[in-house]
């Protein structure tokens, strides 16, 4: 199985579940690739049988822009899309909490919930991460 970890961070909590994922897809011998959006070049969604994508939630409950140029540039509905992200509920509390994860998780029609985490996920969070990596695996493991 190849998965692709695609993610926006600017301050590096995104990109720490990012991490956080792929070492334990790893530990569950996926092939994984890392796509940080807006840096690397463009990849193909195509190749992969998952696809994380992580981002932050901006400016009350926005998706960044360049996330929306990436999912431009992906250019189609993939089937197997897991959606993941931080956010801090001081801005706007519970209702705009990681907003653009539930956003993305729609648009995608993800079979997962997404994964929302306050700010950095390192600590008590980095489980959250596990067992919801553990859920997407499931899926794949029923399929294989
Ligand atoms: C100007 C600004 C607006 C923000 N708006 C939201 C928001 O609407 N919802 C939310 O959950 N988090 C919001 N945040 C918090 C960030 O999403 C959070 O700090 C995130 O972990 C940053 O991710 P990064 O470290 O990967 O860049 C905002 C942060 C800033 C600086």
């Amino acid at each position: 199985m190849k998965a692709l970890i695609a993610y926006l961070s600017y301050s590096g909590n995104t990109e720490e579940v990012a991490e956080i994922i792929s070492n334990k897809l790893v530990t569950e011998d996926f092939q994984t690739d890392r796509h940080r959006i807006g840096i690397d070049p463009p990849i193909d969604a195509s190749d992969y049988d998952y696809i994380f994508m992580g981002t932050f939630t901006w400016d009350m409950g926005k998706t960044p822009d360049e996330f929306k140029d990436f999912v431009w540039e992906v250019g189609y509905k993939p089937a197997n899309v897991a959606v993941f992200g931080t956010g801090d509920t001081q801005f706007g509390g519970d209702n705009l909490f990681c907003k653009a994860v539930d956003k993305l998780a729609a648009f995608y029609d993800s079979k997962w919930a997404g994964l929302k985490i306050e700010q950095s996920p390192r600590g008590s969070q980095e489980q959250k991460v596990s067992k919801w990596v553990e859920g997407v695996l499931h899926h794949a493991k029923n399929l294989a």
